[in-house]
């Protein structure tokens, strides 16, 4: 049986490269983006049956359990939360705006959460279950050695908190839960300073979900497979 994946954000980016990954491999691929019929690059690899376009704003909840309602029934091995902003690029110390800040909050640590409620029966049907969240080293404290970036960091150690109960609370079901850093990587949030490809990135990212299990669910994992201090 063919594996299926759901991903946000999937316009450009990673998304974008995670689409044509699976797409390779022969998977169904759910290809989310905000405004499908803008999206050229995604609309060139959508054929309507194994790559499949829809209309998700993560901010957007109405748009969320539209989405679950349509794809009620379908098993959904993976479900991919991609979609992020950095925000603010300058929120540094005496500088962040009240309103980035909840916008980046809302995007980048709250959606995936309802993302999951909404399509954890989807999951729970699949061969192999697998919650993934896009998170950042930027969210770890442990990591944190140059400050600042006030609103993505705390954006993604939250994320990582919600990644953390969520595996708790999905382990009964057979439900594993990762949250994943995707390296520096060349996209318009990575800017063209940074060190990879988003082929490199996803390839190794495909890996490391590879390794999550029920013994080890709830971890977040660097691009080389290691485990990241919170
Ligand atoms: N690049 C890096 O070095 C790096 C490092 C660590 C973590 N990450 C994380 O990796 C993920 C992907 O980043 P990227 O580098 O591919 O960034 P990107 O090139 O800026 O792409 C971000 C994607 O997220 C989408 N998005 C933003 N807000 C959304 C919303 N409300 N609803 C649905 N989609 C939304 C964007 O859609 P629009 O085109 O409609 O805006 C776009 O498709 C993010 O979670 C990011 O935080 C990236």
């Amino acid at each position: 049986m063919k594996n299926t994946i759901l991903i946000s954000g999937t316009n450009r980016g990673i998304g974008l490269e995670l689409v044509k990954y699976y797409a390779n491999l022969g998977w169904r691929v759910h290809a989310c983006c905000r405004e499908p019929d803008a999206a050229k690059a995604l609309s060139a690899l959508a054929d309507g049956d194994q790559v499949i376009l829809h209309k998700l704003d993560v901010s957007d909840s109405r748009q969320i359990q539209h989405l679950a309602r349509e794809l009620s029934g379908e098993a959904i091995d993976i479900l991919f939360n991609n979609a992020g902003i950095y925000g603010q690029a300058d929120a540094e110390f005496g500088n962040v705006d009240e309103q980035q800040w909840l916008d980046c909050f809302r995007i980048n640590a709250m959606s995936p959460l309802f993302v999951a409620e909404a399509f954890v029966n989807h999951v729970a049907a699949s061969e192999k279950r697998l919650i993934a969240t896009m998170s950042s080293k930027m969210g770890s404290m442990a990591d944190n050695g140059s400050g600042g970036s006030y609103a993505y960091r705390s954006s993604k150690a939250a994320v990582n908190a919600v990644v953390k109960s969520m595996s708790i609370d999905l382990k009964p079901r057979g439900i594993k839960v990762v949250a994943l850093h995707p390296g520096w990587v060349l996209t318009d949030m990575g800017g063209p300073n940074a060190e990879i490809t988003t082929e490199e990135s996803v390839k190794s990212l495909a890996r490391n979900m590879e390794s999550v299990n029920l013994e080890n669910t709830g971890c977040f994992l660097d691009i080389d497979g290691s485990v990241i201090g919170w």
